[in-house]
Parts: structure tokens; sequence; C-alpha cells
């Protein structure tokens, strides 16, 4: 059985990599860091109680207390040495998902961090004895483009959407030019991730979610930006972590990069999904506003000056609306092709939107408004 490194173990997709890790028999080393009043052992059996995890598992884990930002991951040299002369793998998936950050602390919590990561493993081990490392990315690389994102390095600089996109562009760059030294690397780029594609059921919800809430008008007082033909590519998270550790455990498989989205022919209608849950809240007798659909530029222009008017009650609102209508004005896709020839012979196939999205929708509403 390996021995395996996560990085980002508390997030949606680390922890369900290690549940899968887990009931394969493989033993962790999972970094986590504490919250104002949860240990790292508490988080840890929060998040087991979500996965369910038997107790039985316990012996299979090793928690290490870390904080990417600080000066060599905030491990003693000690910790270091036992953790990192010790593995056969790393899943690397822990960075900062806030859109609001300055590039210096984006480059912090995504660039810096990895190269810390790599120099911790050059300082305790060697890529003969690491097999492989997953590194967990973005398809956000490919920043505002409205080229499709092909299935290989980003080679001109984008114009990108956020600090976080930024950050995370360069954070591939690196980790490609660290396989020069040896290191065999699969670079990830998952596109938004959603809950499980056969319970609905997620760690926590993430930007999608919000996005749901509002084309559904849910957020605005049914003010909505035109969608207009518009997609977004979804992709569950039980795909996403299945995909890398199949990729961690089948090292002489390796690919460069793997593109974890649903792709052109599959990313979901935004008009339709606007519908599809609007339904799914007044067939649960959820009261909601009717629509007033306004241009896309001229709700971001009202959003903009909201976000600037201090002691206005939605101003909080405003700001944290506005890194989603720059989404939402967007029009993207990725390509994933090869990725699906590739993530084929592990017979993992991509999950049906239509039978996912009505449990995704469910569990979401449910969480929103306390019933179902
Ligand atoms: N979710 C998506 O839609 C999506 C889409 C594309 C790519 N990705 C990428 O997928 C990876 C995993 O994302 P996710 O969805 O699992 O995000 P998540 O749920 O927000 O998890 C992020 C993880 O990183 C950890 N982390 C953040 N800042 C840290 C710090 N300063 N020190 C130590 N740990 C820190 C978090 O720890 P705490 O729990 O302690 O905060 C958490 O474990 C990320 O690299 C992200 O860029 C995600």
């Amino acid at each position: 059985m390996g021995r395996y490194l996560i990085t980002g173990s508390s997030g949606v997709v680390g922890s369900r990599c290690a549940v899968e890790l887990l009931h394969r028999g493989h033993y962790l080393i999972l970094f986590l860091r504490p919250r104002k009043s949860q240990s790292i052992e508490d988080r840890w059996q929060s998040i087991a109680q979500f996965y369910k995890i038997d107790k039985r598992f316990d012996s299979q884990v090793q928690l290490v207390q870390w904080e990417m930002s600080k000066k060599d991951l905030g491990l003693d040299s000690q910790t270091a040495q036992k953790v990192f002369s010790n593995i056969d793998g790393v899943i690397h998936a822990a960075a900062s998902v806030h859109l609001n950050q300055t590039i210096e602390q984006a480059r912090e919590n995504s660039l810096e961090s990895t190269k810390t990561l790599f120099q911790l493993l050059r300082r305790w081990s060697s890529p003969e004895r690491v097999q492989k490392i997953e590194y967990v990315s973005t398809v956000g690389v490919s920043g505002r483009s409205s080229l499709p994102l092909k299935e290989e390095p980003v080679r001109s600089l984008p114009e990108f959407h956020n600090t976080y996109e930024q950050a995370k562009f360069e954070t591939e760059l690196f980790v490609t030019q660290s396989r020069r030294e040896g290191w065999t690397v699969t670079i990830h780029r998952p596109s938004m991730v959603v809950g499980d594609s056969l319970t609905g059921a997620i760690l926590s919800f993430q930007v999608f979610y919000y996005i749901l809430d509002y084309i559904a008008g849910i957020r605005s007082n049914g003010w909505v930006p035109d969608l207009k033909e518009k997609t977004l590519d979804i992709i569950p998270v039980d795909y996403v972590a299945l995909s890398i550790v199949e990729s961690l455990l089948n090292p002489k498989s390796a690919i460069e990069i793997l593109h974890l989205c649903s792709g052109p022919d599959q990313a979901q209608s935004l008009k339709q999904l606007q519908t599809r849950y609007r339904q799914f809240l007044q067939t649960h007798r959820i009261s909601i506003s009717s629509l007033k659909v306004l241009s896309p530029r001229l709700l971001r222009s009202l959003y903009q000056v909201g976000a600037l008017i201090p002691f206005l009650p939605q101003q909080k609102k405003f700001r944290a609306a506005l890194p989603l209508l720059d989404y939402l004005q967007t029009e993207q896709s990725f390509e994933n092709k090869k990725s699906l020839q590739h993530l084929e012979q592990f017979h993992i196939n991509l999950p049906d939107p239509n039978q996912y999205l009505d449990p995704i929708l469910s569990i979401w509403m449910e969480q929103q408004n306390g019933r179902v």
C-alpha cells in the first residue's frame, strides 16, 4: 500500500480524494490547519463524519498541522523530514479560492507555497522516491480568453478575471518547469466543482451555488442579467477526485494535463439552468420573485456603483456578486477529448448532467431553505 500526502485535505476536492484513497487501503498524511474553535483532530473528525468514514480507517491517517503561507509551510525540520522522506506521492489541492485577494496574497497562497512544497520535496526526497505529484490547477488559467482552452500548457499570457486565476496560471508555469528536474507531475484543471453525481452531497458550497442563486434571481429580488446563449462548465466532485486518484496510483500512464470538466458538448446552458432551478423551487413551494432581465453590462455597472456606496445595507452583497457577474459575462469553453480518452482506460466516465442536476439542486435548496 502507498503512503500519500494530501494538501488541502479539509477542502472539497482534497477531502474527497482522501476518502477514495482510504477505501483503497492507502496510508495518508493529511495537511490540515486548525480553526479558531477546532483542532486539526476535530476538523478531521467532522470531515470523517460528513463522509461517514468508519473509525477503523483512523489507523491509516496521520494528521499534520501546517500553514502554507509560512516558512517551510509551518513545519519544523524534524516533521518536514519525517513527512517528505517517506511518501510515494502527493496530491497538492490546497489553495485559497477567494477571488478578491491582492496579487501578492494570491501568489503567496498558490505559487509561493507550491515552490516551498517542491523545495521540501527536493530537500528530503527525490523524483525516484516520489513517483507522482498531482497538482490541482483550474480551467481558469485561460483567463478571459474566448478561445477553447486546449489540453496543453497555456502559452500566451491571457487577461485574467481575477488574481486567483493569475496566480494559478503562474503556478502552472512553475510546476511545468519542475518536470525538468525529473518529477512526474500531472496538472489537473477542474471546471466549477459541484456535488456528488449520485447524491449531490458536497463538503462545502462554492462558487457554482452562488451563481445558481444569482441567475435564479434569488439574491437580487429577481434582477438578473440576460443570459443569452451562455453556458457554464460544471463537474461533479466524485469525477474530479476519482480522476486525480487514478492519476496518482498509475504513474506509468502519466499525462501532463487533464481537463476535469464537462467540455463543450455537456456544458450547461445558463438559461436552462435558470429555468430548471426556478421550476424546482416552485415545485417545492418556495416563493421567488418574478424575473426582471437587464443587459449584463448595465447590471454590472449598477452593482459596481452599489459596491462603492458605504453604509448601503447591500454593499457587501454587491461586492460579492461582482466577480460572479464577471464570470457570466465571458463565454468560455474547455476542451476535454484527450482527457476523456485517457480516463476511459480507468473506467472513469463523464457523469450525465441530466442525472446529477436534480440531486445537486435539491441539496442546495435544502441547505438554503432548511426544508424539502
Ligand atoms: N472548487 C472549484 O470549483 C474548483 C474549480 C477549479 C479548480 N479548483 C482547485 O481545486 C483545488 C481544491 O479546491 P477546493 O474546491 O477543494 O477548495 P476548498 O474547498 O476551498 O479547499 C481549499 C483547501 O486549501 C486549504 N487552504 C487554503 N488556504 C490555506 C493556507 N493558507 N494554509 C493551509 N491550507 C490552506 C483549505 O484549508 P482550510 O479548510 O483550513 O481553509 C482547504 O483545505 C484548489 O487548488 C482550487 O484552485 C477548485
